[in-house]
């Protein structure tokens, strides 16, 4: 299959849509990442993401409405808290877990009785939406363990000759996927961290739970909240270690572990390395993180180091979601000095 790349225009988005009313799959800006979307009422249709992805079976994945209206269907009981939060944070990188409906099939909900609803605030993924008349499932456009692909030519080097079209609509703003948080269980559970932070969450919701899987390695055999904290994620090719330390015992232990080694550091930590430096937002801006990160890890296979020493990130507000995704990627190795 050829994939083909258009700028998003009127007429490529009205071919977009086209595919995925037939059964397709496109490759789709958002806000947070690119997707791979495809009808989500259509089970051959989702197949053809896993398929494309090489994603498990048992993943499911979140599916993407333009208007609160398109909710209804999708779900069982849209409970009153998911209505304030759509009310303050819809469209935007909120997902909320909700529970599913008869309508949605169960290769969309990886055979779970929940579904994961979005509202994306990108112009293009909206009108998408809107002009293909079905609510799109979606998740992100890399390969499964990859880093999520945060501009269309970072599809185009994952799925080239695995889907038809990519619609090129710039850079995301945000970066890093979308927070999700499941008001299917007593309370409600933060299981990803993302651009909508635990304090915005608290200010409608009262107190939240953090899953323990958002900051620590998922036990051996521990039944995870959401299938996709069993994966290996985010990983680039090359090794990834997470320094904690200041400014200058990082700098030190990076030139003193020199060796086939680079640098994942904030741009004021850069003219103090002695090895090749890719940057990832400043030290005090987590966001300026959020949105470098995944491009940075793509990077930094390209220095031909076999390790990368990153600085370890705050992990405070969308701090949380940096820090989430660059644990994932180092495969949890965190050396404190
Ligand atoms: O920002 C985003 O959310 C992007 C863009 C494309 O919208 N999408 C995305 O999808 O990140 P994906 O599939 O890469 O990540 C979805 C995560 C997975 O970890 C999945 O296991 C979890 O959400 N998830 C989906 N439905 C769920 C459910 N019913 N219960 C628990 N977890 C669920
Ligand atoms: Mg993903």
């Amino acid at each position: 299959m050829k994939t083909e790349i258009l700028k998003a225009t009127e007429e490529s988005i009205e071919k977009a849509a086209e595919i995925i009313k037939d059964g397709g799959v496109v490759g789709l800006p958002t806000e947070t990442v690119y997707g791979l979307g495809a009808n989500a009422f259509d089970s051959s249709a989702v197949e053809k993401i896993f398929e494309a992805k090489g994603r498990p079976k048992d993943n499911p994945m979140i599916v993407h409405v333009s208007s609160i209206d398109e909710v209804y269907p999708l779900v069982k009981k849209f409970p009153e808290e998911a209505k304030k939060l759509a009310e303050k944070y819809w469209p935007g990188p909120l997902t909320i877990i909700m529970p599913k409906s008869d309508k949605v099939p169960a290769r969309t909900s990886g055979n779970l009785d929940t579904v994961a609803v979005r509202m994306p605030s990108h112009p293009v993924m909206r009108k998408v939406i809107e002009k293909s008349g079905c609510p799109i499932a979606a998740p992100s456009a890399n390969l499964s363990g990859s880093p999520s692909p945060t501009n269309a030519k970072y599809v185009f080097d994952d799925m080239d000759g695995r889907i038809e079209l990519i619609l090129d609509g710039g850079e995301c703003e945000v970066g890093l996927e979308s927070t999700v948080i499941t008001l299917a269980t007593e309370k409600p559970r933060l299981l990803r961290p993302g651009g909508i932070t635990p304090e915005q969450l608290e200010e409608v919701l009262g107190e939240i739970i953090i899953d323990k899987a958002v900051k620590s390695k998922l036990e051996e055999n521990a039944k995870a909240s959401s299938p996709g904290m069993k994966y290996k994620h985010y990983a680039p090719k090359i090794k990834v270690v997470i320094i904690k330390a200041d400014k200058e015992k990082y700098a030190e232990y990076v030139s003193s572990h020199s060796k086939n080694a680079a640098a994942l550091c904030f741009e004021d930590d850069a003219q103090n390395m002695s090895v090749p430096t890719v940057t990832y937002g400043r030290s005090d801006d987590s966001s300026s993180q959020a949105k470098r990160l995944f491009d940075a890890l793509r990077e930094l296979d390209e220095t031909g180091a076999e390790i990368a020493f990153a600085h370890c990130p705050s992990d405070e507000g969308v701090g949380l979601a940096v820090y989430n995704r660059l644990l994932r990627s180092a495969g949890f190795e965190v050396i404190e000095l």
